[in-house]
């Protein structure tokens, strides 16, 4: 059951006894052969975020994601029965990558008709079919509905895209997204068009990004020079803390203070931000009337600031004010390297101050991602050394304990499924 205050009684992470409190190893993030069990046993059966639905607003709308992870690439298009589909990016005459520009290995994302290869010319229509067989004539016996484009089973959440590799056995989405997906709905994401995105390549396993970012313990130390210096003292005197922690299936969140938004006394941020009204908590006024959804703010707190929803594997996605929301994918490309695709999402600002204040959000969100990213190489490198390899996770590290927890057990039952296979991570239990 989810718990809205802290318990009365013992930790948050003791109201979940499966986790236990031992040690954790962390072969799951320095180990390549378990990163190729999690290609297999989560990235291949689980809903993936892929973008959303402002990306493809009319009928021929498209992008691509490439989807390392898998070796693959996917277009992600608005078909012409108004629906979104995705497709492997592949053209089924020999093989050539069907949608990309100038560097194959690159993004694109255009509007069109139909899809024509580069290679020799055959079209296919936007729901995939094949439609145009350049010298059809020469092949043998070629039946045009044989050869559409491999779909990818594909829906939407609350306008965000997600993918699933596992056409057979997907869950539906909305189930597969449980209490926080239902307990989200409603909030305006579509009202939140101005746009601004990041993303960088990091020399980590993916899921230490994620560590990084479902735990504010560090934040008082890690971040300690973007407060004015009072105000970091006192925040390194007395420490973090959640309002609460929430899991949900292989899904948790971490509900979190705000106070700085806006603060107490204006002497307590820097002159930036009193001047625009801004910060890292986003524009102080709140120029979006909507009552948030009732996910958010478990613990009803009057201090509440934002929560951190993680959606397993690899989405976040972080309600502030009801007004402006941060999204975080993590792509992983080998067992330590990873592509991080941050999103900052706000109502479009109706004048200069507006933009200003968003601006301030936008640059002051990169300073603490560097931060928190520069420890991340730090990390994996010395994870690796395997000097090291337990450690001792506290009562506001609960998510990251669930996390590698819940990507133990995927990789646990993916090699249950499969007979014969030999357990080769014996160190990770
Ligand atoms: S590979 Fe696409 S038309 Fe030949
Ligand atoms: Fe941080």
């Amino acid at each position: 059951m989810p718990h809205f205050a802290k318990p009365a009684e013992g930790s948050w992470t003791e109201h979940y006894p499966d986790l236990g409190t031992a040690l954790v190893n962390y072969e799951d993030s320095i180990s390549p052969e378990f990163y190729e069990l999690e290609r297999e046993a989560i990235f291949r059966r689980t809903w993936l975020n892929v973008g959303r639905v402002e990306q493809v607003p009319r009928v021929g709308s498209y992008f691509t994601k490439e989807i390392g992870v898998l070796g693959t690439s996917i277009v992600v298009v608005r078909s012409a029965s108004d629906q979104i589909r995705a497709f492997h990016n592949i053209c089924r005459h020999r093989g050539n990558k069907l949608v990309w520009n100038d560097f194959p290995r690159e993004e694109t994302s255009g509007i069109c008709r139909q899809f024509t290869c580069k290679y020799h010319g055959w079209r296919y229509g936007l729901d995939g079919g094949l439609t145009f067989v350049q010298q059809e004539g020469e092949f043998f016996d070629l039946d045009k509905a044989d050869f559409g484009l491999v779909p990818v089973e594909c829906d939407a959440w609350e306008g965000f895209i997600f993918v699933n590799f596992d056409r057979d056995n997907a869950t539906p989405l909305r189930d597969y997204l449980g209490e926080f997906g239902r307990g989200l709905e409603g909030y305006p994401f579509g009202e939140l068009t101005q746009v601004y995105k990041y993303r960088a390549e990091v020399g980590s396993n993916w899921k230490l990004f994620v560590d990084a970012f479902v735990e504010f313990y560090h934040a008082p130390v890690l971040h300690a020079k973007q407060a004015v210096a009072d105000e970091s003292q006192k925040l390194q005197r007395y420490g973090y803390e959640a309002l609460a922690y929430q899991l949900d299936g292989p899904h948790g969140m971490v509900s979190s203070w705000g106070g700085m938004s806006p603060p107490k006394d204006v002497n307590m941020v820097k002159p930036i931000e009193r001047k625009l009204r801004s910060g890292l908590f986003g524009p102080w006024d709140d120029y979006l009337d909507a009552e948030p959804p009732p996910a958010l703010n478990p613990a009803r707190s009057p201090v509440w600031g934002m929560d951190s929803f993680h959606f397993f594997p690899n989405f976040m996605v972080l309600p502030y004010f009801p007004n402006w929301v941060i999204t975080y994918n993590y792509w992983p490309t080998s067992y330590n390297s990873h592509i991080f695709e941050g999103a900052l999402l706000f109502v479009p600002p109706r004048n200069a101050f507006e933009r200003l204040q968003q601006e301030l959000t936008a640059v002051t969100f990169k300073e603490y991602a560097l931060q928190d990213g520069n420890t991340l190489e730090a990390t994996q490198t010395m994870l690796e050394s395997r000097a090291v390899s337990e450690f001792p996770l506290n009562d506001q590290e609960i998510l990251l304990r669930h996390l590698h927890r819940t990507a133990r057990q995927y990789v646990a039952d993916h090699q249950r499924r499969q007979p014969g296979t030999p357990v080769q991570i014996s160190a990770v239990s």
